[in-house]
């Protein structure tokens, strides 16, 4: 989604904020924009539909904007169709404010049918356009930028990161945030502002993430920080060690692919510090074995894969907690008055950390008194820092917009805090648990197998490309991959997809198999193989072409009657779902190659959702 830098130091900032924001391409974007202040030109303002590289080849690279300071942004249009006008920066009438804005003000018809009566003149259609006007007229009346913007600030509704510039302040940006991620970023030849920590982190390592309601006023040597008071605060510092090669492609096409063949290491460093002589060891999850007896209800709430791992998830714990699990897409449990009390536990995942729905029902299962647990791969994200507890995933960066190891990890990361809570419960046997750990630790050498052997789905991806609608059946923990299978087909290689739970197509939808369709058939699920196979039997007997996924051990029954069979290694049930869905993570990416699509940037969709 959106993406904000910003800069002021002893650089020059156009060059600077370019390749910031080309580190946030991954995000989603439809136009990019440039404000630069310099001593001659005052604000020069430089915006485009389309491609960064379009908005760069205009600006040669940024040698045509002279000037220390700046703000760049890319946009994913919510207000108003992506074009060169709605397309930030946004600069205020007199041509001295520019503004760039992550998030949605609620009430801007409100604010801007008011600015209009005073004769002001909007050019876009946007929301945030609002903001900058509003910006000139509050600093009309009190004559100081920050006043201004804490005026301002006072009068919208809804969620913001902001990067403001004044021409009449050469030396100083200011930002702003409300329910939209923003961070401060100390370098040694100036300091920056960035929705995205992949956009400075060539700059420096040494940041500080802003809170709700501070504002802070960055200058090349220092940063001050206010509350929604205006008094300052004093913030703590963090490190970021992530490796700055992973925002990088390192040799793969994509980086879709890459992330798809980390996942082994993601996985071990994921799950390793987590099990210690045979046990799990959750060092940063407080939750006592009184208040896990006592849980009335456990709820997972999510969105997209997220929402598919607590599918997986509600399966798996259910057999090991022996005790009902919600699962609930966050969009709607925020508004569904969900039934959460004092003895609930609302597990939150997402990789981003950032996800507006998601921190809303997190919020929402707060107020309601529940207690919440933040599943999260951005470390320092606003769901992990308002989570009761949080455990991370050590995925390390995601920068394709098709979740691939985030998803493993947060599901290895699921079923060790399920084998958790199932012992403090005692609901899982010994042996159980042991079977368990057990299949844990080899996980990372099956998956490479499975990568090992990755010729295989890029022979089936070729074979199937062509199809225009694909199912995905499976029973049970096969069903509830399937549903990441058949998302990521449709959002990275736009085929029309659905997923089913195999013992439903007969009520109604096996009417869309005909002669030649594709259906992706999971059988890894053993105990209900045979089930599973039945179904198969039934889409071919109408003419279905069968591409199945089953393990070692089911291979020749599968073999007999799909046309075309791809083999994963066997594990412990619990365990299985993450070896199967590495084929189809792999068979989305191939078939959305040789379709031709933008596979790390599929059309209209964001890396992280900060808007509802
Ligand atoms: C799909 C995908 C999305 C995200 C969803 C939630 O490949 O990535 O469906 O899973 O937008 O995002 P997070 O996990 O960041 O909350």
């Amino acid at each position: 989604m959106c993406g904000i830098i910003g800069y002021v130091g002893r650089e020059e900032a156009a060059p600077i904020l370019l390749d910031g924001l080309s580190r946030m391409e991954y995000r989603g974007y439809d136009s990019a924009g440039i404000a630069v202040r310099s001593e001659d030109a005052g604000l020069q303002v430089r915006k485009s539909r389309g491609r960064l590289q379009v908005l760069s080849d205009m600006v040669h690279g940024g040698a045509d904007l002279k000037g220390t300071l700046g703000i760049g942004h890319t946009r994913w249009a919510t207000h108003g169709e992506p074009n060169d006008i709605n397309a930030h920066p946004h600069v205020s009438e007199n041509g001295k404010i520019a503004l760039v804005h992550n998030g949605i003000i609620e009430n801007y018809l409100e604010l801007k049918e008011h600015l209009i009566k005073q004769g002001v003149k909007f050019q876009s259609d946007t929301d945030s356009e609002v903001v900058a006007q509003l910006l000139e007229f509050h600093y009309h009346e009190c004559g100081n930028m920050l006043e201004a913007v804490g005026r301002c600030l006072r009068r919208i509704e809804g969620s913001y990161a902001f990067g403001i510039i004044c021409a009449d302040y050469p030396n100083a940006l200011i930002a702003a945030r409300k329910d939209s991620p923003l961070i401060l970023g100390y370098g040694k030849d100036g300091n920056f502002i960035a929705s995205d920590v992949t956009a400075i982190i060539k700059h420096t390592r040494d940041v500080v993430y802003m809170d709700d309601g501070e504002i802070a006023v960055v200058t090349a040597d220092h940063i001050d920080v206010f509350d929604d008071e205006m008094i300052p605060v004093e913030k703590t510092h963090s490190h970021v060690d992530w490796d700055v090669s992973s925002a990088e492609k390192g040799g793969y096409p994509h980086f879709m692919l890459k992330e798809i063949f980390e996942q082994p290491e993601a996985i071990r460093k994921t799950i390793s510090p987590r099990i210690r002589d045979g046990r799990v060891v959750l060092d940063d999850l407080h939750l006592s074995e009184e208040y896990v007896q006592g849980l009335s209800r456990i709820f997972i709430v999510a969105c997209g894969s997220s929402y598919h791992v607590g599918m997986v998830s509600k399966y798996t714990w259910e057999k090991l907690l022996r005790r009902p699990v919600e699962v609930c897409l966050a969009s709607e449990f925020r508004y569904g008055e969900p039934l959460v009390d004092e003895k609930s536990l609302v597990i939150v995942i997402s990789q981003s950390g950032e996800t507006l729905d998601t921190m809303a029902a997190m919020r929402e299962a707060k107020r309601l008194g529940g207690r919440t647990l933040a599943i999260v791969n951005v470390v320092g994200s606003s769901i992990a820092r308002e989570a009761d507890d949080v455990l991370y995933t050590w995925a390390g960066p995601e920068i394709a917009v098709a979740t691939t190891k985030a998803y493993s990890t947060q599901l290895a990361l699921m079923d060790l805090v399920g084998l958790y809570l199932g012992d403090l419960l005692g609901t899982v046997s010994s042996q159980e648990y042991q079977a368990v750990i057990e299949a844990m630790g080899r996980l990372p050498d099956q998956m490479q197998q499975v990568l090992d052997h990755v010729e295989t789905i890029q022979y089936h991806a070729c074979q199937y490309f062509n199809h225009d609608s694909i199912f995905f059946i499976g029973r049970n923990l096969d069903y509830a991959m399937g549903l990441e299978g058949s998302l990521k087909l449709k959002e990275i290689s736009y085929i029309h997809s659905e997923a089913y739970a195999s013992g439903e197509l007969k009520h109604g939808t096996i009417s869309l198999i005909e002669p030649g369709t594709l259906v992706v058939a999971l059988g890894t699920y053993a105990p209900l193989f045979d089930k599973a196979m039945s179904n198969v039997v039934e889409v071919k007997a109408r003419g279905a072409e069968v591409l199945a996924i089953t393990t070692e051990r089911f291979q020749e029954k599968m073999e007999k009657t799909a046309d075309s069979t791809v083999v994963v290694p066997d594990t412990h049930a619990i365990v299985q779902p993450s070896l199967g869905v590495v084929p189809l993570q792999l068979f989305a990416y191939y078939v959305a190659l040789q379709r031709g699509c933008d596979i790390d940037k599929p059309r209209n969709l964001a890396k992280s959702v900060t808007v509802e």
